[in-house]
């Protein structure tokens, strides 16, 4: 097994880790100390030598969205953890919250300092009830300590946390909707532009919207150097990523992986390989939005932004499903496309009706009811989908249906050649008592 810098992970198993005496007797706070020693400009400028990139899905460079906040600004900027974690497959900040809340927390102050945020928030899906009572409890002990109020570690800097439960829609990690949804609106995305709430965010305020991940790198960043964490990884994928690796593997979990790390090696190694020791059909590396990769085209691709896209898919949430050769990848097709059907929020036409559409072709071709001409109709509703909505929700719907289609095309064709036959045989048979009455 390789052996992988541990930065995120490093402490989940240490007894009371989850506490702020436990996550301080390892050192815990001490770097957001020294940050706020900090001139808040130089702060930013280490995460951008860092490269970190977002870590909720788009890979988007950290310290360049928050220097989007408008120069000489002058109303209150707010800092929003996105804990939302609804994408199919994808369970690492989960992770973070339950067993080190205090890294994120941290995480969260550093942020703060840099972007000079007063008000943040940790939106945090409203299924997830145990990370909600860990997050809370450390919150809570944050501010009897005087880490989190009106004059945080001595300082004079005021910083207030404020926990902010979902109800359990998924759109509402898409960062506009999350805003929508936590100014008591419809949990439906905002147009672009803006494309960014860095400049017009939550109350039209400029907002920084970072996933838990992505803020629960910036405590090792800070106390290592930016330069640190750049080393580790590839050139354009820095650092560690955390893999929520599930499926027909051995020992499914969440794993810290430095990117660039080679697929296939994770599953044999990391993952312990396929279960049964049966062989690998196919993989979805980003969570369920992101188009699957047959085994036979995973030679040579690694797990980082820049190879993933190169193979044809994303590194995207990094929920990694991993499907063994019985799958039967119509019904995954269905199950895919009745998740997004289902969550669409409905603003627009395309995405509300595509998406509904999409799952009742997968679902009669899966019952054995297909019709010639349906895979070309997915391709087209796809097509018309795509690029067509508000948030990227219509790629999430349309990538991965495309993506079976595409990539297993017998299996559709034979699931739909079966229901010709059967529809063929039926009318013969008709016929044939129609004849008969004759
Ligand atoms: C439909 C949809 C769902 C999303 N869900 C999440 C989510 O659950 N968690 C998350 O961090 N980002 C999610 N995102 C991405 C956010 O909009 C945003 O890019 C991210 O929170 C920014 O943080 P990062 O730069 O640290 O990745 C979602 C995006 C879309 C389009």
């Amino acid at each position: 097994m390789a052996q992988h810098p541990s930065i995120l992970l490093k402490n989940i198993k240490q007894p009371g880790q989850h506490t702020l005496s436990g996550y301080e007797s390892r050192g815990g706070y001490s770097t957001i100390r020294k940050v706020l020693k900090m001139e808040p400009a130089k702060v930013t400028d280490e995460v951008k030598t860092s490269g970190l990139r977002g870590r909720g899905g788009a890979g988007f460079g950290c310290g360049v969205k928050w220097g989007f906040i408008p120069k000489g600004n002058t109303k209150p900027v707010y800092l929003i953890n996105n804990a939302d974690e609804s994408e199919p497959g994808t369970f690492k900040d989960r992770v973070l919250l339950e067993l080190d809340p205090h890294l994120v927390i941290e995480g969260m102050l550093i942020c703060a300092w840099a972007v000079q945020s007063n008000w943040s928030c940790i939106y945090i899906r409203g299924e997830y009830g145990y990370p909600y009572t860990r997050i809370k409890a450390a919150v809570d002990e944050a501010y009897a300590k005087g880490y989190l109020g009106d004059n945080i570690f001595g300082t004079g800097f005021k910083h207030h946390m404020v926990v902010h439960r979902g109800a359990g829609a998924y759109i509402c990690g898409e960062e506009t909707a999350l805003l929508n949804s936590l100014e008591g609106k419809k949990g439906q995305p905002r147009l672009k532009p803006p494309f960014f709430p860095a400049a017009i965010g939550l109350y039209g305020c400029p907002t920084i919207v970072n996933n838990t991940e992505t803020l629960a790198a910036l405590p090792w960043i800070l106390e290592n150097g930016g330069k640190a964490y750049a080393a580790i990884g590839t050139e354009k994928s820095t650092g560690t990523k955390l893999i929520s690796a599930s499926g027909h593997i051995n020992k499914p979990g969440v794993y810290e992986i430095a990117l660039g790390y080679p697929l296939l090696q994770f599953i044999e190694d990391e993952c312990g390989g396929i279960r049964g020791g049966k062989k690998l059909k196919a993989v979805i590396p980003g969570g369920s939005s992101m188009p699957v990769l047959r085994a036979d085209e995973l030679a040579g691709v690694n797990i980082d932004y820049e190879s993933l896209v190169k193979a044809g898919s994303h590194l995207g949430s990094g929920g990694f499903m991993v499907m063994d050769e019985t799958t039967d990848m119509v019904e995954v097709a269905l199950n895919v496309a009745h998740f997004y059907a289902h969550e669409s929020c409905g603003q627009c036409t395309p995405c509300r009706e595509g998406g509904h559409w999409i799952e009742k072709i997968f679902r009669r071709i899966a019952h054995g009811d297909g019709l010639g001409g349906d895979v070309q109709l997915v391709e087209s509703i796809c097509g018309q989908v795509a690029g067509h909505t508000i948030c990227a929700f219509g790629e999430a719907l349309s990538w991965p249906a495309q993506a079976f289609i595409r990539k297993f095309p017998d299996e559709f064709k034979h699931k739909i050649g079966d229901a010709l036959v059967g529809i063929r045989s039926k009318r013969e048979s008709l016929n044939f008592e129609y004849e008969g009455a004759h």
